[in-house]
């Protein structure tokens, strides 16, 4: 973010009405300038005898979306916000905020603090602290449901969704919406004002307090039996809320005051709160730091197949316009009903309207010519994991797209320069790679090359950010590990996960370990879910490095037709229609007939030690990259882990963790391993040195 200007709040008067205006970009957050500023113009205006009424507004794009979240690793500095929004409440002059864009936090707070709201039409309002660990802090959990009542006031504190202004002035969160020029509509509505209203003594809600307790009294059993005892900021809201009932309104914002700090003081909210700039972080690429992305309107996919049909859901979802090219007519009718399915399970869990779905697939064009391609702005190649197949296909669409288009290649792993000399235009080449399902999966790996021009880069990186998606920038590596940032280090987790199944483990105990860390899935239950032929292909398509360990474990199962959900018989059976499965009792004795051959002894492993051993390889793994450059920053590892592959968010991600144990301890952890497998546990060059330097991984974001 920039630096915010010197003065971001201004005060001006338009008559009798004080017009105080916040202007600290990019999203006018509430930093200890603006703060002071909004104070000092908020006595100025309220010391004025001519002023009748007070407007708070912002410029550019947003009305405050929140407090600054940067400032909360820093000394506190006043005045707070809950003093800064004492001092709007108590204002003896009528105070009206006037919304457009996300008033979000403790923007909405403020907002809540003022007498009156009057938003934008398409403004939109939320409470989003939720997903930083956090609560409202600055007196919405006392305020909102006196505006709202408790119910509502649950629902938006807990989800952290945004409301529209319609919504809003329905729920009575805003008394007014316009569709015309907001500032002047603002200053227009303070003008008809003759009173303060008392917002801390606006009780309505509070009055049926047989009602507002049972409704507390349901959402803390409900948090308790779907969150547990370590959902932090969950249940400190439930008891916020109580307190807007049982207390005076100061003792309330004590309260909650308390309960923010506790919930800021958490680890859980840490690691939230690194996700969150890690994922801005990395869609910041060093090489292409000045280029703008090119317009990108219409898209097109070659390849029908489950990823291509996933990225043009995902497309059309976003209001793109998408061509997709598959081969012959079997081809394209296979893929119109993978994507006619998406539409129809939407429509019929109401996720979708049939009014939506009928309009995005207008913009669909299915066709088996890739002379169609000339309209397209982005061009993007997802068909297999064939080298000389994708190279002859990317050579096809070099000769037909239009001269300015990007093409980027799906590939995860194959060499992306050479992919893109194939196009004939590798300056307009980049890597897209989408984690299936595409349409679902926010992960996209930006994959960079010497050749490739900083305004195709950042193309990919915009059309990536239009979908909604977390771009991450990589580049291809063939060394240790293959593909990108995810595959790679998947590979390590995946190694370091065989090796103790091949010594002694068994893939239910390690997939448990690694739920019981946080994972939604082990690395069986994904392979399973996969589909174990397509990492099977992918083995045999390399040459065996022979000073890694070999675990052929997974092969023979290929070999018996065991492929995992789909043939309904993996590292677990599956009852038909089933995702969740037992133990396979024939891998288990296939395993053990294995070790037997390879003479291996079983040895124990504690799920302790599955985990400990499970995460060093991964962060060893992402040191191996970092030192290679396939990753730009020990964050864009965590973003992608976090993304890709279910790390859980709270704990930021597996650097972010490194840094917590410490490098140095990391380091002498992989030197009791290496001589194990030092493929996977000889520490990598970055680690050696963090450790050496007493330095952690965060200092190279
Ligand atoms: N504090 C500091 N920086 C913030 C910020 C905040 N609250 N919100 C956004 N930014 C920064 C981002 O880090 C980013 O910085 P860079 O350009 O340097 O990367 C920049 O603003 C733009 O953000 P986005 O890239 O996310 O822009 P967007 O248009 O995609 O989204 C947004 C805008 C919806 C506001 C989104 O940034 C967002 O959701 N922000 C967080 C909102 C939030 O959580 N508010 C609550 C804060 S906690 C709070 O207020 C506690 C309290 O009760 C006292």
């Amino acid at each position: 973010m920039k630096q915010a200007p010197k003065h971001p709040v201004r005060l001006e008067r338009q008559g009798t009405i004080a017009l105080i205006v916040i202007e600290n970009p990019p999203v006018n957050a509430l930093g200890v300038a603006v703060r002071r500023g909004i104070a000092a113009a908020l006595n100025a205006a309220v010391a004025h005898d001519k002023t009748d009424a007070i407007v708070i507004a912002a410029n550019g794009r947003t009305f405050p979306a929140g407090a600054d979240i940067r400032e909360f690793d820093m000394a506190a500095q006043e005045p707070s916000l809950g003093q800064l929004f004492d001092l709007i409440e108590n204002a003896p002059k009528p105070v009206v905020a006037a919304i457009h864009g996300t008033a979000l936090g403790g923007g909405l707070e403020l907002a809540m603090a003022a007498h009156y709201r009057i938003a934008s039409s398409d403004a939109r309002m939320g409470l989003p602290e939720i997903h930083l660990g956090l609560l409202p802090g600055a007196g919405g959990t006392q305020r909102l449901p006196r505006l709202i009542g408790a119910e509502l006031a649950f629902d938006m504190m807990m989800s952290g969704n945004q409301l529209s202004a319609g919504i809003c002035a329905e729920i009575g969160l805003i008394d007014s919406v316009t569709s015309g020029d907001l500032r002047s509509e603002a200053v227009a509505y303070a003008r008809t004002l003759t009173e303060v209203r008392p917002t801390a003594l606006n009780r309505t809600h509070l009055m049926d307090g047989g009602d507002y307790m049972a409704t507390v009294a349901a959402r803390r059993a409900q948090v308790k039996a779907d969150l547990g005892a370590g959902a932090l900021a969950p249940l400190k809201i439930v008891d916020c809320v109580e307190a807007a009932l049982l207390l005076p309104m100061d003792a309330g914002l004590q309260l909650e005051r308390a309960a923010f700090e506790d919930c800021l003081a958490s680890r859980e909210s840490a690691g939230l709160r690194h996700a969150f700039f890690a994922e801005r972080r990395a869609a910041k690429f060093p090489e292409a730091a000045d280029a703008k992305p090119a317009k990108v309107e219409r898209i097109a996919i070659v390849g029908g197949g489950t990823m291509g049909s996933g990225i043009a859901i995902a497309g059309l979802q976003s209001g793109f316009a998408v061509t997709l090219v598959e081969q012959g007519e079997s081809g394209v009718n296979a893929a119109l009903e993978q994507i006619g399915a998406f539409y129809e399970r939407s429509i019929a869990k109401g996720r979708l309207s049939e009014a939506q779905g009928a309009a995005a697939l207008t913009h669909l064009q299915l066709t088996n010519k890739l002379d169609t391609l000339g309209e397209a702005d982005l061009i993007i190649e997802a068909i297999g994991e064939d080298f000389d197949l994708k190279a002859s296909i990317l050579a096809e669409i070099g000769a037909v797209a239009k001269p300015d288009a990007v093409i980027a290649t799906n590939t995860s792993y194959l060499d992306l320069s050479a992919l893109a000399a194939a196009t004939g235009r590798p300056a307009n080449t980049i890597g897209l790679h989408f984690f299936a399902p595409a349409q679902v999966n926010k992960l996209v790996e930006v994959g960079v090359h010497d050749a490739a021009s900083a305004q195709a880069v950042m193309t990919g990186v915009g059309f990536a950010k239009a979908m909604g998606k977390t771009p991450v920038r990589a580049r291809v590596h063939k060394g240790f590990g293959s593909g990108y940032i995810g595959n790679a280090i998947l590979e390590a987790y995946r190694l370091a996960a065989d090796i103790m199944l091949e010594d002694g483990a068994t893939p239910a105990q390690i997939d448990g370990a690694m739920r019981s860390f946080g994972f939604p899935l082990g690395p069986y239950q994904i392979a399973d879910m996969s589909g174990l032929d397509i990492a099977y292909a992918r083995r045999q398509s390399k040459p065996r490095d022979p000073d890694v360990r070999y675990v052929e474990i997974a092969d023979k199962m290929v070999e018996q037709g065991w492929l995992g959900q789909k043939t309904r018989r993996g590292y677990y059976i599956y009852a038909e229609g089933q995702r969740t499965g037992v133990p396979n009792g024939d891998v288990l004795k296939m395993i053990s007939e294995h070790r037997a051959h390879k003479g291996i002894t079983a040895r124990k492993f504690s799920d302790r030690d599955i985990r400990d051993r499970i995460l060093l390889a991964i962060v060893n793994a992402g040191a191996r990259l970092l030192g290679e450059g396939v990753a730009a920053r020990p964050s864009d590892i965590d973003t992608v882990m976090v993304h890709g592959f279910g790390y859980p968010r709270s704990r930021g991600g597996p650097m972010m963790d490194a840094d917590a144990t410490t490098p140095s301890i990391i380091a002498s952890r992989l030197s009791v391993l290496a001589p194990e497998e030092p493929s996977l546990w000889a520490a990598a060059p970055v680690l050696t040195m963090l450790a050496q330097e007493r330095q952690k991984f965060a200092d190279l974001n």
